[in-house]
């Protein structure tokens, strides 16, 4: 059932405090993906929700590197292809650049150019939702793109940091949060 899996996932979710930086309890998603049934689990309940609020979509939109991780069993579960938003200088080609703040650093966020045509329906996935830092400068680059933005997918949300309301007018899923 849902509810299972939603406690499968939760127990496979462990924090490291001080890590990368002191004052930062990070939350490692390592263990899930170790154990094929609740890996699994994250991609059904990703796909449920998608398919009952999001009946058309065009592509999925996962961010480098632990978007990588969950986007592509996504995307093929829903039969769609799947996109790279990455730090910078790792794409060739014409690309778009932004820099982004997230809540232990800085970093440069890179779409190629040519990876979507306007009025493209995307979900944008990541692992974890903290500060909101990477999602938006992701909705931004996309907006460029004149991509369609139907909302964005994380494992974890860590409410205290509000995120959420950063994200805004996006919207986001999260199947498991921390206050
Ligand atoms: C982590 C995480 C999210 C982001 C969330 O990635 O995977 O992408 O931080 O933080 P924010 O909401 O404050 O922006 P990180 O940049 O550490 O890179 P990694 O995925 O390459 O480990
Ligand atoms: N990315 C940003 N903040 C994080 C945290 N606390 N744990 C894991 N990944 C993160």
């Amino acid at each position: 059932s849902r509810a299972q899996k939603l406690e499968l996932i939760t127990q496979r979710l462990r924090g490291f405090p001080d890590f990368p930086i002191k004052g930062i309890l990070f939350r490692d998603i390592c263990p899930i993906l170790k154990d094929p049934k609740c890996t699994a689990a994250v991609t059904d309940l990703f796909e449920e929700y998608v398919r009952k609020k999001h009946p058309i979509v065009d592509l999925i939109v996962g961010l480098d590197a632990r978007g990588f991780l969950f986007g592509p069993l996504l995307a093929q579960r829903l039969g769609v292809g799947f996109v790279l938003v990455r730090k910078k200088g790792k794409l060739p080609g014409p690309v778009k650049s932004l820099s982004y703040d997230l809540e232990y650093g800085k970093a440069d966020a890179e779409i190629q150019e040519d990876a979507i045509a306007p009025g493209q329906k995307v979900l944008v996935i990541d692992d974890l939702l903290a500060t909101g830092g990477t999602l938006c400068a992701a909705c931004e680059l996309l907006k460029v793109q004149q991509a369609v933005v139907l909302d964005c997918l994380v494992v974890v949300e860590l409410k205290d940091l509000s995120g959420a309301e950063r994200l805004k007018p996006h919207t986001v899923f999260s199947l498991v949060s921390y206050d």
